[in-house]
């Protein structure tokens, strides 16, 4: 068997073992097993990258320098693995993409200048022989612009989420003109380019790519920046396919269209469950920062202390926590786990329901369960859960707002209208742990805290979930 054909085997060994990781990762029992699939798979595709490159004369200085590169990138990738926080991660995420996004911009320029440029006439001769030069010119123009796109963009994801600029959308006039027109000249380049290549073609649509990347992600608020960022995830594999057609590699274009779709579904779902259209999320403008509740009476709110909601726990047979994004930022998970320890050594049934986009991230609430060691059997998902409240005596809602809000079903002209939220209304008490009477991520009003079975309990939601375990 030659090296050549061997490494095929081995790029479809490691196709189907990111296949397998992608499947793992979709449940959280199984994440690490995922993940343990995913390292093979990468380990099996550099070895036979490597054995390739050997094998097709690469000099020696090549040879040093992809080891070089490799002990550098791992370098690297160790580091920020070992001292990322879980907090940091979606901007690290954002950077990574963003290297995928200049790697696939430089294959097609390398492309553009071995065949068109006419570095390479052997291999030029080869597709006009084959009659796939108009392919290979396609193949380049749409490989640059991908990439210049996700490149940019991400770097205005990373820098928005690790607060080094302003999260604030930015608004120059007419910009889903400026998106749209920037479309619009790139499919006219495309056909031009196709039919006579030109530098200045090249030139010009990778500053348009880049400028269109970051004006793009620029005029998205930061609350929207989650799905921005699977977006990207999205652009970054559809880039590296681009870059798999232009080096003929089968596995770069399996790996790019599975990052390519699972990006582009993560998008999907995270939009669905916020009740909102792709094209609203990329049209920005929403969601820039909660504002103020409106001025509608609904009527009084009941307030409690956490003595009481720990005698009402006490009595309580079947509890259901529903954490938000008020968890999140009061790291109160360490606390609700203990809370959870102690109900359940007391007899008490105590389960979580985890609406799809609750915090700012998907898994956010997932994650941080997992983190405080809740254990995963009693994790359920929204649709797992939704029929149950009604036989619950108490719901925690712990940080949550927008998920637990009532308007989405009953509301028609509410901004979230449509939205599915977990029905913690049906149980028959349930208490909400938040600072104020402010409204959340949507900025619209929760009636569930007017309520007759609602009752407030106002603060920070670790100190208060603490007050009620030294009270238990
Ligand atoms: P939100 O509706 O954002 O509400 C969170 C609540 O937590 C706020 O009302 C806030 O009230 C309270 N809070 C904040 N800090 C707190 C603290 N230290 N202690 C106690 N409470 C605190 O949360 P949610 O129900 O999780 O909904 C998530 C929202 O984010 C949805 O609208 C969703 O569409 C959006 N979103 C989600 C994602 C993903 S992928 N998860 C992505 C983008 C957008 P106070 O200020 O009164 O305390």
């Amino acid at each position: 068997m030659t090296v050549e054909s061997a490494a095929q085997a081995a790029y479809l060994v490691a196709a189907l073992l990111f296949i397998l990781a992608l499947a793992g990762l979709s449940k959280h029992e199984t994440a690490k097993t995922g993940n343990a699939y995913g390292m093979a798979g990468m380990a099996v595709a550099l070895v036979a990258t490597v054995a390739l490159a050997i094998t097709r004369n690469v000099s020696s200085l090549g040879l040093i320098l992809i080891g070089v590169a490799m002990v550098i990138g791992a370098g690297i990738g160790l580091w920020r693995a070992r001292v990322v926080e879980m907090t940091g991660m979606p901007e690290l995420i954002a950077i990574l993409h963003s290297f995928v996004g200049l790697a696939a911009v430089l294959v097609g320029w390398n492309g553009y200048l071995a065949i068109e440029g006419g570095a390479d006439p052997a291999e030029a001769a080869v597709l006009i022989a084959q009659g796939t030069l108009g392919i290979h010119h396609a193949e380049v123009f749409i490989g640059v612009f991908i990439g210049a796109v996700t490149f940019t963009g991400s770097i205005v994801a990373f820098l928005k989420l690790s607060a080094r600029i302003n999260s604030k959308p930015l608004m120059l006039p007419g910009k889903n003109f400026l998106n749209v027109g920037a479309l619009v000249v790139f499919l006219a380049l495309t056909v031009w380019f196709c039919l006579s290549p030109q530098l200045w073609l090249l030139v010009v649509v990778t500053v348009v790519a880049l400028l269109l990347g970051w004006h793009l992600v620029a005029s998205i608020g930061g609350g929207d920046m989650p799905v921005v960022v699977s977006m990207l995830n999205s652009y970054s594999g559809w880039a590296a396919a681009a870059s798999g057609f232009l080096l003929e590699n089968d596995l770069l274009i399996v790996t790019g269209a599975l990052v390519g779709s699972s990006g582009a579904y993560l998008s999907y779902i995270m939009c669905r469950a916020m009740n909102r259209s792709f094209i609203s999320v990329i049209a920005g403008g929403f969601g820039i920062e909660a504002g103020p509740a409106d001025d509608k009476d609904y009527g009084d709110h009941r307030e409690v202390n956490a003595d009481q909601v720990a005698e009402l726990l006490t009595a309580a047979k079947s509890v259901i926590i529903t954490p938000g994004y008020g968890m999140a930022v009061a790291q109160a998970q360490y606390g609700v786990a203990e809370l959870t320890r102690k109900l359940r050594a007391n007899g008490t049934t105590v389960r979580f329901g985890i609406h799809p986009v609750a915090g700012r991230l998907p898994g956010h609430m997932n994650v941080l369960l997992a983190e405080a060691k809740v254990p995963y059997d009693i994790v359920l998902e929204m649709d797992e859960i939704n029929d149950d409240f009604s036989d619950t005596d108490v719901v925690l809602v712990i940080g949550a707002n927008d998920t637990v809000n009532p308007a989405a079903e009953d509301d028609p002209t509410s901004p979230i209208a449509g939205m599915p939220v977990l029905k913690v209304w049906d149980a028959d008490n349930v208490i909400v742990f938040k600072r104020s009477m402010a409204s959340g991520y949507a900025g619209v009003q929760n009636p569930l805290f007017f309520r007759e079975n609602s009752a407030m309990l106002f603060g920070d939601a670790k100190d208060r979930v603490e007050d009620i375990i030294r009270a238990l």
